[in-house]
C-alpha cells in the first residue's frame, strides 16, 4: 500500500493542473452561469491524450494506473467540478465497460476513438423507477433478427446529448430480476434514439445531463457488450470503478474550496489580523486539511487496488462517500470562511458549494454506498419477496387510452369531442385562459411539440374554445419561455386538480404527468404514438398539432361567445371499462390476482390469448409470486360473458 504518490504521477498532476489552470478556469464561472458545455475544452483534453487514461496503448489509451485517473478528476474538479464529472463519466461509465467487457471487435471500434476523445462515451442506467434499484429496469430489448428493438426512457445521464456512445442496459428476459438484464452500445444518431433538453441543474452546471429516449431503435446484435443477462453485473462491476472517479471529483472540488478560503483568510483582516490567525477560523483549516488528507488517501487507496485487480468494490464505496460527505462540509466551511462575500455569484466557493451536493447523489447515494459497506461487513439483507422489474403502471393512473385511429383526422377529431361531450364536458361555456392552473377546470398545455412560438395562438385559440386555461410543459416556460412560468405544469411547477386536461405536443416526462394525476380525463395530441404520454391518456390522437389543432378548435366552435363557466363540480375520473371475460376465470387466492388470457403476462413470456390450462406448471402469480396451483377456477355467470 503506498502512502505516498509516485514522481510519476506528480508530474502527470503538474501537467493536468497547469491545463486547467490556464484552460478551465478563466471559463469556469461563464460555462456555470451559461450552463454551458465545453466543447472545445473537451476536445483539447483528446489533444492533451487524458480521455483514455487507464486504458492499454494499443487502444490509443495513455496505459497509466487508476491513482493517475483519481488525480487527473481531482485536477479538473479542483477548478470545475463540471469538467471533472465531464472526464470522470466518459473514462469510468462510458469507457470502461467497453474496455472490460467488449469483444476485440467493439474495442477496435469503439474503444479506439473513445480513448482519444474523438467519442465521447455515456453510461444509461437510471430511469424514473429504478434509481438506487437499479434492477428495477424497465427498458426492453427484444431480438428481433439481427437486431435488438430497444424501447424505453433513461435519466439523468450525464454526458448526454453530447457523447457519442451510450452503454445502455434494458431487460432482454422478462420476469428474471437482475439476470434478465443485458448491456448494450447505443450510438447517437440512431432512427428512434432522441434526448431531451439538457437539465437546468444547482451545480455542475458546465457538464450536460439529459435523459435517452428509444422508440423502436434498432441496436445491431454484434452491439450486446458481454452476454445476454450479464447487464447488471457489468453495470455493477462499472459503477464500482466509477465511484472512484466520483470520490476524486468530491476530493477536487474539496481541494478548491478549501485552498480559495485558505488564501482568503490570510489576506482578510478582522479585529486586527488575518482572519485564518482567530483560533475558530485556524482549526477550521485545520480540520478541512485533516480531512482532504484522509479522503486522499482512501481515494488513492481504492485506485491502487482497482490498478492491482484485487478486489476494491467496498473501498470505493467508502472512499466515495467518505470523500463526497467531506466535500459537503470543507465546501460549507470555506463559505462560512468567506463570510458574505463567499454568499456572491462569481466568487468561486459559492460554485464550489453548489458543485459539491451532487457527489454524495449520483454513482448510488451515500445511503446505497453504505449498502454496499453493510455487505461487505455486516452480509448482505435477506432477500425481500417482490417483483423486482415490475412495471409499477402509468405514473397518471390506469386510464382509458382510447386512442382514436379510424377515418380521417377530421372523423377522430369529431370522436374525440363526441367522447368528451358524452363524460359531460359543456363546450358553450369557459373559463379565463389566465385562471391559476390549479384553479382551473379545464387546461389546455403545450410541449415543444407545439413548435415555433407564432404557433401558441393554436393553443390559445383551442383553450378558448376548450373552455380552458392556457398552461404548458417545463420546457416551454423555462426554456423556450413562450409562457411565463407560473404557467407550466407539473410536480415541479403547477399542479392540475382540474377535470379536462389536453396535451398537445407533450411527451410525457415523469414530473409533469405526476402534476397531472389527479385530472379527470387527459387528452394527448401528439406525433410521437410510443410518447409516454399516450399511456397515461383517455382519449389521443397520433398526428401533427398543427394539423389536428386547427380541427379540433372548428369543432368545438358553436359559433358563439362562451358563457362563463358554473364553479367547478369535480367530475368522477373515468375507469378503463373492464370487459367481461369470454373464458373462465382464474383468481389467485394469495392476492385476487384475475388471470387474464387475453393479455397473457409479458413479464412471465406468456403469449396474448394463452389459457390458463396451458400456462406452464412453473408460471407463478405475476402480483405475489404464489404458484399456478394457488389459482381457483370462479364460476361467471353465463349472461356476463361476452
Ligand atoms: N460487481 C459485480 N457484480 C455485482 C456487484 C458488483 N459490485 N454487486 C452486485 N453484483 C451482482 C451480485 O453478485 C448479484 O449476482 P447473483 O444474483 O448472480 O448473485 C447481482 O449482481 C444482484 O446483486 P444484489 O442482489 O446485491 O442487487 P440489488 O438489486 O440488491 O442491488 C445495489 C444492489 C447495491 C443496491 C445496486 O442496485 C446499486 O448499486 N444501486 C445504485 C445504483 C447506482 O449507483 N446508480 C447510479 C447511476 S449512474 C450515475 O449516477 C451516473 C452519473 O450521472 C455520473
Amino acid at each position: 500500500m503506498l502512502y505516498k504518490t509516485t514522481k510519476e504521477h506528480e508530474a502527470f498532476r503538474k501537467k493536468v493542473r497547469a491545463f486547467a489552470e490556464e484552460k478551465v478556469k478563466p471559463i469556469a464561472f461563464q460555462l456555470d452561469q451559461n450552463n454551458e458545455f465545453p466543447d472545445e475544452i473537451v476536445k483539447e483534453m483528446g489533444e492533451l491524450g487524458i480521455m483514455g487514461i487507464p486504458y492499454e496503448e494499443k487502444y490509443n489509451g495513455a496505459g497509466l494506473d487508476a491513482i493517475s485517473y483519481a488525480i487527473a478528476v481531482e485536477e479538473l474538479s479542483r477548478v470545475d467540478g463540471g469538467v471533472g464529472v465531464i472526464l470522470s463519466a466518459h473514462t469510468s461509465l462510458g469507457t470502461w465497460p467497453i474496455a472490460a467487457f467488449g469483444t476485440e471487435k467493439q474495442k477496435q471500434k469503439y474503444l479506439t476513438k473513445l480513448c482519444t476523445g474523438e467519442y465521447i462515451g455515456a453510461f444509461g442506467l437510471t430511469e424514473e423507477n429504478a434509481g438506487s434499484d437499479a434492477g428495477g429496469t424497465e427498458t426492453t430489448a427484444v431480438l428481433q433478427g439481427d437486431h435488438y428493438i430497444l424501447n424505453g426512457k433513461k435519466i439523468f445521464i450525464t454526458n448526454a446529448p453530447k457523447a457519442d456512445t451510450y452503454v445502455v442496459f434494458a431487460v432482454t428476459s422478462p420476469g428474471i430480476g437482475t439476470h434478465g438484464i443485458s448491456a448494450f452500445i447505443v450510438e447517437r444518431g440512431w432512427e428512434g434514439f432522441s434526448f431531451s433538453d439538457h437539465y437546468d441543474k444547482l451545480g455542475i452546471r458546465s457538464s450536460s445531463t439529459a435523459e435517452l429516449h428509444f422508440s423502436n431503435v434498432k441496436i445491431p446484435k454484434e452491439n450486446l457488450l458481454g452476454k445476454e443477462g450479464q447487464g447488471f453485473k457489468i453495470a455493477m462491476a462499472t459503477l464500482d470503478g466509477g465511484r472512484i472517479g466520483i470520490a476524486s471529483q468530491a476530493l477536487g472540488i474539496a481541494q478548491g474550496a478549501y485552498e480559495s478560503a485558505l488564501d482568503y483568510a490570510k489576506q482578510r483582516e478582522q479585529f486586527g489580523l488575518p482572519i485564518a490567525h482567530l483560533q475558530a477560523n485556524t482549526f477550521k483549516l485545520a480540520d478541512m486539511a485533516t480531512q482532504l488528507r484522509a479522503a486522499r488517501l482512501m481515494v488513492y487507496s481504492a485506485a491502487d487496488l482497482k490498478t492491482h485487480h484485487e478486489s476494491y468494490s467496498m473501498e470505493a464505496a467508502m472512499a466515495k462517500q467518505y470523500a463526497s460527505d467531506m466535500a459537503l462540509k470543507v465546501t460549507n466551511d470555506a463559505l462560512q470562511l468567506y463570510g458574505g462575500s463567499g454568499y456572491i455569484k462569481g466568487i468561486d466557493v459559492e460554485r464550489f458549494y453548489r458543485d459539491a451536493k451532487i457527489t454524495t447523489i449520483y454513482e448510488g447515494t451515500n445511503e446505497i454506498m453504505r449498502v454496499v459497506v453493510g455487505a461487505h461487513t455486516v452480509g448482505k439483507a435477506p432477500k425481500v419477496q417482490y417483483q423486482k422489474g415490475k412495471s409499477k403502471g402509468p405514473i397518471a393512473g390506469n386510464r382509458k387510452k382510447e386512442i382514436f385511429k379510424e377515418g380521417s383526422l377530421e372523423d377522430q377529431v369529431n370522436a374525440l369531442v363526441e367522447a368528451l361531450k358524452k363524460d359531460g364536458y359543456d363546450f358553450t361555456v369557459g373559463i379565463d385562459k389566465d385562471t391559476p392552473i390549479s384553479e382551473a377546470e379545464r387546461v389546455v398545455s403545450a410541449g415543444r411539440g407545439i413548435g415555433d412560438k407564432e404557433n401558441m395562438k393554436l393553443i390559445e385559440d383551442l383553450a378558448y374554445q376548450a373552455g380552458a386555461a392556457v398552461g404548458s410543459s417545463r420546457p416551454v416556460a423555462e426554456t423556450l419561455k413562450y409562457v411565463p412560468l407560473n404557467r407550466y405544469v407539473g410536480m415541479s411547477g403547477q399542479t392540475f386538480k382540474g377535470n379536462l386536461y389536453i396535451a398537445v405536443g407533450i411527451s410525457g416526462a415523469g414530473q409533469h404527468l405526476k402534476g397531472i394525476k389527479d385530472a379527470a380525463t387527459i387528452v394527448a395530441i401528439n406525433n410521437d404514438e410510443n410518447a409516454a404520454i399516450f399511456k397515461n391518456c383517455d382519449y389521443g390522437i397520433v398526428g401533427d398539432a398543427l394539423e389536428v389543432l386547427p380541427l379540433l378548435i372548428e369543432a368545438l366552435d358553436n359559433g358563439e361567445e362562451k358563457k362563463p363557466a358554473p364553479p367547478m363540480v369535480k367530475m368522477k375520473r373515468s375507469k378503463p371499462r373492464k370487459m367481461a371475460p369470454t373464458s373462465d376465470l382464474y383468481v389467485c387466492q394469495g392476492c385476487g390476482y384475475e388471470y387474464d388470457p387475453k393479455q397473457g403476462d409479458e413479464e412471465g413470456g406468456i403469449e396474448p390469448g394463452t389459457s390458463f390450462k396451458k400456462l406452464p406448471d412453473e408460471w407463478i402469480c405475476p402480483k405475489c409470486g404464489e404458484d399456478k396451483e394457488s389459482f381457483v377456477k370462479v364460476d361467471f355467470p353465463d349472461d356476463r360473458k361476452l
